[in-house]
């Protein structure tokens, strides 16, 4: 069957199938309908875990999806497969940057891939891009001055962990702007899923763009190494062992969107909140030691990635006394996790001083935990250090005009967030 034919079949097939469960008030039909997981998580926390029609299970259970989160009888790589699969060209020769990347791979091979990443993410290294991320952040801010009023997304959250991941990764300058508009498709699009062929297309061809790119830097690093990501794995072993082509340059394609979509997520809603609660940011403004902790409520708060999908490596039971059957798939809603009124109390309130807000499952747990939680910390840190430093008068930080968010369901951002600082102007005598 020709593949345009085959992806309009299952185009259908996935539309008709949602509609019929949202009709019938299925879990499943609910997570489709609902404007976001948190809405989601209140139309479904009735139980600890709920069961679809279709044989999928939903929790917005804290302790569900810590517990799924951290057993290693809970995979990714089956939904991913399923998912990446299903409509897609997909070949053994294309270089997927979900599918091949370690977030789709479990056990020893995860593992082993993990391994050769991680000296690029050791808290010593991370210190380090302390200073990059303060002269990033010094950079853009200088533009903010000349403005007075401006877009907190386009100026600040959105290019401060681009510019960063690109250079912890060693993409050039001139490939920035180009990884932007990737990234924005391939955590749309891509994370999301198409929903027709145009879309499909369209995140066939910037997969294909990005990994390209990635795969011609890694040619020039092999030749010409430098103290960059790419560069570490082109020569990385473990027990002898080196990373193949395709496991480098799908998993550095992930580390780069996974990079700045969700840490861009974090800064606007983080600053948008405090916008929103004037108390708040005046105390946060009086206590700057509360900054570590007021970024743990905006992670619990924001829940960049707000859910993610595991499924049974056999017959397994929680300790809930959920029964699942091997094969079965779960979505964890991180998102609903985070706002768990059995954990947090008063879970939609933004309160700084939250004695632990640190219990958020934004970064996740185990195999899978993010790898780059350091240094989203480190990013965000610097970034409302300096905004505090810089515009003291926190009274005068004033939201311009209607925030607007984007409509990914996977990665929940804002696309813009106006807003203005006063600025002192030199005295004119
Ligand atoms: C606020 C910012 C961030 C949030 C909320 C976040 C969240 C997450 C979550 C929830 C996972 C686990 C997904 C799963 O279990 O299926 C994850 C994995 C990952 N993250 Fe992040 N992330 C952030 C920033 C970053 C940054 C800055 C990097 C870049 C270095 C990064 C790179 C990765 C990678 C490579 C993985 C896959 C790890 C694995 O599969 O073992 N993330 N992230």
């Amino acid at each position: 069957m020709p593949a345009s034919l085959r992806s309009t079949l299952y185009f259908s097939g996935t539309n008709a199938l949602s509609m019929a469960l949202r009709l019938i008030g299925d879990p499943i039909g609910k997570f489709y309908s609902s404007p976001d997981m948190v809405t989601f998580a209140k139309r479904t926390n009735k139980v600890s875990v709920q069961k679809s029609i279709t044989g999928v299970l939903v929790s917005s259970n804290h302790q569900v999806c810590s517990e799924v989160l951290k057993s290693p009888n809970w995979l990714s790589r089956p939904f991913a497969e399923r998912l990446y699969t299903g409509p897609t060209t997909y070949t053994p020769e294309t270089i997927h940057p979900f599918l091949d990347s370690i977030i789709a791979i479990d056990g020893a091979e995860q593992r082993r891939i993990k391994k050769l990443m991680q000296p690029v993410f050791t808290p010593r290294v991370i210190d380090s891009w302390k200073e990059t991320s303060l002269r990033i952040v010094n950079d853009l801010f200088s533009n903010v001055k000349e403005h007075g009023e401006f877009d907190f997304v386009a100026s600040i959250a959105n290019p401060l962990p681009l510019a960063v991941i690109c250079e912890v990764i060693g993409v050039p300058k001139l490939y920035w702007e180009k990884c932007n508009i990737w990234g924005r498709t391939l955590a749309g699009i891509g994370l999301d899923l198409p929903k027709n062929n145009k879309e499909l297309e369209e995140l066939e061809a910037t997969s294909l763009a990005l990994t390209d790119l990635i795969g011609e830097l890694l040619a020039i690093r092999r030749v010409k190494p430098e103290d960059d990501l790419i560069s570490l794995l082109a020569s990385a072993q473990t027990d002898g062992q080196k990373l193949s082509d395709k496991e480098i340059i799908a998993s550095v394609a992930f580390t780069l969107i996974a990079g700045f979509e969700t840490t861009m997520n974090l800064l606007s809603v983080g600053t948008l909140a405090l916008l929103e609660n004037p108390d708040q940011l005046a105390l946060l403004a009086r206590n700057q030691e509360l900054i570590p902790n007021f970024i743990e409520e905006a992670l619990r708060l924001s829940s960049p990635i707000q859910f993610v999908v595991r499924t049974a490596d056999s017959p397994l039971v929680l300790a809930d006394g959920t029964k699942a059957k091997a094969g079965q798939t779960v979505i964890l809603n991180l998102a609903g996790a985070n706002r768990d009124p059995a954990v947090f109390d008063k879970p939609d309130s933004f309160l700084i001083q939250r004695e632990n807000a640190k219990k958020n499952v934004s970064f996740g747990f185990g195999a899978h935990h993010c790898i780059g939680s350091l240094l989203a910390r480190v990013e965000a840190e610097v970034m409302w250090r300096e905004l505090l430093r810089r515009f003291p008068d926190v009274e005068s930080w004033k939201l311009t005009g209607t925030p607007k968010y984007r409509s990914g369901k996977l990665i929940k951002s804002l696309e813009s967030l106006p807003m203005s600082f006063r600025v002192s102007q030199p005295s004119a005598f």
